[in-house]
């Protein structure tokens, strides 16, 4: 494992041909967006930002977007049959269509983009109302999933040109989440490099860390992992494949279930882990939960932490450190019906890995939810 210096990043700041200002928005095609709404207001303290649907002059798609301090998700679903966004949730149930990533030009970026090879969603688009413009663009990557480039800079509405505001009475008290840390992809056997490559010479990005089966792999299952970061390091895009053990691996469910390459998990930032996950925990979201003698040598590997580890145990919280700090990191059960996505929740600590340590711990939990669905 390597990670990259600040010096490099200082060096590689002035060649870096695609800034990217972080993560702008992440899109789910859902199979009832209303609902899935009230399931990210009320389990996981989102609020009502936005609404596109027949009230606003829309036929085709309703979406609803909920907002929790960086963090926008955007929920579509489809109002007729026959649609592209209906043939995507048969195929894969509900699951992330985009990530869009929030640049000052969006036509620059695509231009740039398909210069270095990307294969095109969306050509550059201007979108406006009266709170102003908004340029987006778009390209594919793994999977079905596509990047969208958000270009902002003279719009100030409320999230897009098309969108109203969603005003609601309904306002759940937020948990604490604060902005996507990284979004991880599952890809077929064989794929990994070549989606590393797509992100270094189409997007720019850099291989920050790598993960073969000798540190990710258990008595059954293993996996392989490369980290692409783009330059100021806002956009984690972890890439796995499966690696071959004696049982199917949780790449290879993820890929039978979701149908294809896709979205693994989303990581989403706290400041304070413990009142997170006890504020989730008590509006019903499952979590892995982590054998208890996991914490019997934790101070023994991790050192002296902050946190008290009695709440660390009693909410299954695990923890790891790297040459830099240590990180708190706790994953839901999946959360469609499909075993296919799930979030992550992540405080760091000066830790600037993904928890390499806890691997192990964490597969073996995995693979017991994997024995209960009879796909291990
Ligand atoms: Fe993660």
């Amino acid at each position: 494992m390597s990670l990259i210096t600040s010096d490099q990043k200082t060096a590689d700041a002035a060649t870096d041909f695609m800034p990217i200002n972080g993560t702008d928005y992440i899109e789910l095609y859902v199979s009832n967006a209303k609902q899935a709404a009230y399931f990210y207001k009320s389990a996981m303290g989102f609020q009502s930002l936005a609404y596109s649907g027949l009230e606003t002059g829309n036929r085709e798609t309703e979406s609803y977007v909920v907002v929790q301090d960086k963090i926008r998700i955007v929920l579509t679903s489809p109002l007729r049959s026959g649609s592209d966004i209906g043939r995507h949730i048969d195929k894969h149930g509900d699951g992330v269509k985009v990530n869009a990533l929030w640049v000052d030009d969006a036509t620059y970026a695509y231009d740039e983009a398909m210069k270095r090879g990307a294969k095109s969603y969306m050509k550059p688009r201007e979108e406006s109302d009266a709170d102003g413009k908004v340029v987006r663009s778009g390209i594919h990557t793994y999977g079905e999933v596509v990047h969208i480039f958000v270009e902002r800079k003279d719009y100030n509405g409320v999230f897009l040109p098309g969108f109203t505001k969603w005003d609601s009475y309904f306002k759940p008290e937020p948990v604490g989440l604060k902005f996507v840390d990284h979004m991880v992809g599952n890809v077929e056997l064989g794929n990994m490099n070549k989606w590393v490559n797509f992100y270094q010479e189409v997007l720019g990005f850099k291989q920050i860390m790598s993960f073969d089966d000798n540190d990710i792999s258990t008595e059954f299952t293993a996996l392989m992992s490369k980290v692409m970061s783009n330059n100021n390091g806002r956009i984690k895009f972890p890439i796995n494949e499966p690696a071959p053990g004696l049982k199917k691996s949780q790449v290879d469910e993820y890929l039978e279930f979701y149908e294809g390459e896709g979205v693994q998990h989303v990581a989403v930032a706290t400041d304070n882990i413990i009142d997170t996950v006890t504020k989730l925990k008590e509006r019903g979201i499952e979590f892995l939960s982590i054998p208890s003698t996991y914490y019997d040598v934790l101070e023994e590997r991790v050192g002296k932490i902050d946190e008290d580890i009695q709440p660390l145990k009693d909410l299954g919280i695990l923890v790891d450190r790297d040459e830099e700090g240590y990180l708190l990191q706790i994953f839901t059960k999946t959360i469609q019906a499909r075993p296919t996505m799930f979030f992550e929740i992540i405080q760091r600590k000066g830790a600037t890995s993904f928890g390499k340590g806890n691997f192990k711990a964490l597969f073996e939990a995995i693979e017991r939810e994997q024995e209960l669905r009879g796909t291990l």
